[in-house]
């Protein structure tokens, strides 16, 4: 048992989830100055896990996942955690207060949380502001969205979505090393799903083609529809170079899989993460890597990885990076450095000289 697991997470779980993020996040702000004190304590290095993908070069393939530092305010001391990149997000084009609270809970019994943040962040605006002079020893990815403006509002336009991502490319398409668009929840005020048809990722992705984005760009998409919607987002994506890749976002449904008692969260609106969605979202990365043209795309697995097992699991069914959020939830930021060590481990017992060579093994079309 970690320090974390024995002394740290049962004082946190005392607090609501929220509080405990929002005090988290302050806390990795207030003590950035001692990240490069820290870093050696959390990294572990070895050469199988360096890896480059999208011109990009990572230390290790395991990375933090957007909605955990959603406005870039807590990176410097995220990075000392071991991390081979870090995704900030999702920030939309203006400010959001997200949801009305509460709006996440733990479901320990599944080692997982239900979210329902409905996309509160600082705005583009701020963001790039906050991040400008911020200078990161790892790859930085900036996942942008639609701005929620509230349960009361309006539903916004095609246009006013489209115009929305472009306001906020522009601000940060410069910030990070790569962008990632969130298109598989920005609609929260009327539910409707606006990317679950090929023509308005299209519209989108052709309006960002004249923002003049430089880095790669992944799409953010949802796992359901099964390989009609996967054949659907490569259709819409083939025509834009500015595609690289793709990374499935949570389900707004709960799993089947879950082992907690259904009156605990049937009441409860929002998507689950954490191993529970974890055998949809390799299922995507399966279906998706057998259909993709793997000279061009790259994918970015997330959604329940835990263990280096968990993570071999999604890079041997063809994702080029893993990431994770829920288990730093549950296993403190050493878990990081635990899955490295691992997983390096495991690459040299099947052969590899490198995670690359890894990359879609399992997995056979
Ligand atoms: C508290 C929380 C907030 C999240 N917020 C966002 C978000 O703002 N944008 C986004 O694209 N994904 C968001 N996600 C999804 C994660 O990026 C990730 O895809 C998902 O949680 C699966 O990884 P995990 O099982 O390791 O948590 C959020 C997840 C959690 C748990």
């Amino acid at each position: 048992m970690s320090l974390y697991s024995a002394l740290a997470r049962p004082v946190i779980f005392r607090f609501d989830p929220e509080q405990a993020h929002h005090a988290s996040i302050r806390l990795c702000h207030d003590l950035a100055w001692a990240a490069p004190a820290l870093a050696p304590f959390f990294s572990f290095r070895d050469r199988s896990l360096e890896t480059e993908v999208c011109g990009l070069r990572f230390a290790n393939p395991v990375g933090l996942a957007a909605g955990y530092d959603k406005s870039g305010e807590a990176v410097r001391m995220l990075a000392a955690f071991g991390f081979g990149h870090l995704e900030i997000g999702s920030v939309s084009a203006e400010a959001s207060d997200g949801n009305p609270k509460p709006r996440l809970w733990r479901l320990p019994q599944d080692r997982a949380t239900i979210v329902h943040y409905g996309l509160p962040n600082d705005g583009a605006q701020v963001v790039a502001e906050r991040l400008k002079r911020v200078k990161l020893p790892v790859p930085l990815g900036i996942n942008l969205v639609k701005t929620n403006h509230g349960i009361e509002a309006p539903a916004s336009t095609d246009d006013e979505i489209i115009a929305d991502y472009v306001r906020s490319a522009r601000l940060l398409k410069d910030t990070g090393q790569y962008l990632s668009l969130n298109l598989s929840c920005p609609n929260t005020e009327t539910g409707r799903d606006f990317f679950a048809d090929k023509e308005p990722i299209v519209r989108c992705l052709q309006a960002l083609s004249e923002v003049g984005i430089q880095c790669p760009v992944f799409l953010k998409v949802s796992p359901l529809g099964g390989i009609a919607a996967i054949e659907r987002v490569l259709e819409a994506a083939d025509g834009f170079d500015l595609v690289s890749g793709f990374i499935f976002n949570l389900a707004p449904v709960k799993p089947d899989t879950l082992s907690t008692p259904p009156p605990v969260w049937k009441n409860l609106p929002g998507a689950v993460s954490g191993p529970p969605c974890e055998p949809l979202m390799n299922a995507c990365i399966k279906e998706l890597y057998r259909r993709m043209d793997r000279d061009r795309y790259r994918i970015i697995g997330a959604g329940g990885v835990g263990s280096a097992e968990q993570a071999y699991e999604k890079i041997k069914l063809g994702a080029s990076l893993v990431q994770l959020l829920t288990a730093m939830v549950y296993e403190g930021p050493g878990i990081v450095k635990r899955i490295n060590r691992e997983l390096a481990r495991l690459l040299r017992a099947d052969g590899f000289e490198s995670v690359g060579e890894a990359v879609g093994c399992g997995n056979s079309a």
